[in-house]
């Protein structure tokens, strides 16, 4: 069969939803594609919170327009203040999405593209690549999580221009492994360029220390957070009044509802005060490095998070095994190109704490499979 079908991708309707299982065609499957890796898009605190503050509010469902208009709160500011101060910076803005957020924030970054490079990892987020397509700057991409490859072209290129943006993530979403921030901050310094991470997987689970130390850290709500929606935070309001000014995606687009808001302000009462919460974080953690090393045993530290590719190479086997495992009730999505590079087809095993029961069953499978 010709490989363009074996492309081709359809929805599927999931009839229901409970905490880590979902209904496909009448049948319960453990849910191994969620990236609601804490189980916080249901949990009860963060609802109660919710739903106690829209009805405190009057007009709450959504912001009526873009918050250069009148789609702005008082307490939108407030709350993103906090946000700020919650991940080691001073200022933040809050986004409908990480794709509109990438997509149209780095245009708003530069003045004349023609005077910049990006040094982008060959495997960032497509929201990220259309949104340095998008700038009209020069582009280099440099292989995954190598940096003596992004040297190499620093020093290339670097002089050539008047303004240099180097841009990773902290986790990758197809990958799973953790880029060297220390190591990024340290060339950024070396070769005076700024630094934009994204740190969409990692947040709210695995501590970066030096994050606080980039130009541009970008987030969403929609992984561990369990909800949705983006953030963009930095340091002395530097970059604010570009982004409300020049940000066509802040600009053109209506704020996010204040239902936002107040999620985001419960996950943040959450983390603030919740002990047995934190601790569950802890422990799987701890069960999340014991099933990598098990899995790919010596894998450890790096490359060791929640994000599991499972490599099958070719588009036809990775459905295969999907199918396989889908039968035996497990729902692993199984991503090919352009997702990911040709020739890297695979499951992409999403480890949650909703999702807990089913992993030994998973592990014992795949060690299974030649
Ligand atoms: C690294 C990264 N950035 C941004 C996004 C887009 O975020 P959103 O789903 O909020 O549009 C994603 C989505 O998967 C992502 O993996």
């Amino acid at each position: 069969m010709q490989r363009s079908w074996y492309r081709k991708r359809s929805l599927y309707n999931i009839e229901a939803r409970e905490a880590g299982r979902i209904l496909i065609d009448g049948k319960w499957l453990w849910d191994f594609a969620s990236n609601d890796y804490l189980g916080l898009s249901h949990n009860e605190i963060i609802l109660k919170q919710v739903l106690e503050g829209l009805r405190g509010k009057t007009g709450a469902l959504g912001s009526t327009a873009s918050r250069l208009l009148s789609g702005n709160r008082d307490y939108y500011r407030h709350i993103e203040g906090r946000w700020a101060a919650f991940r080691g910076k001073t200022d933040a803005l809050f986004f409908s999405s990480g794709y509109q957020l990438n997509v149209s924030l780095i245009r708003s970054l530069i003045d004349d593209p023609r005077e910049v490079i990006v040094f982008a990892d060959r495997l960032v987020h497509a929201s990220i690549l259309d949104g340095i397509l998008l700038s009209g700057a020069d582009f280099r991409r440099y292989r995954h999580n190598e940096l003596s490859d992004l040297e190499r072209q620093l020093k290339k290129y670097r002089a050539k221009y008047r303004e240099a943006w180097i841009i990773s993530e902290t986790l990758f979403s197809m990958e799973g492994d953790f880029a060297d921030i220390d190591g990024l901050i340290g060339l950024a310094r070396d070769y005076e360029s700024r630094l934009y991470i994204d740190e969409a997987h990692s947040t709210g689970i695995w501590e970066i220390p030096s994050l606080d130390k980039c130009d541009i850290l970008i987030g969403t709500f929609g992984k561990a957070y369990g909800l949705w929606g983006a953030y963009v935070c930095v340091d002395n309001g530097q970059y604010i009044e570009r982004i409300i000014n020049r940000c066509r995606g802040f600009i053109f687009s209506t704020a996010p509802p204040p239902m936002l808001f107040m999620a985001v302000e419960a996950v943040m009462d959450l983390y603030e005060n919740d002990m047995d919460f934190k601790e569950s974080i802890d422990s799987y953690k701890r069960k999340v490095q014991d099933f990598n090393e098990r899995m790919f045993p010596g894998r450890q530290g790096d490359k060791a998070s929640q994000i599991i590719p499972f490599i099958l190479g070719e588009d036809k086997t990775t459905l295969d095994v999907a199918s396989m495992l889908r039968q035996r009730g497990l729902f692993v999505p199984a991503i090919r190109p352009p997702t990911v590079p040709e020739g890297t087809s695979r499951l992409r095993i999403s480890l949650s704490l909703d999702n807990i029961a089913a992993w030994e069953e998973l592990l014992e499978t795949l060690l299974t499979v030649e």
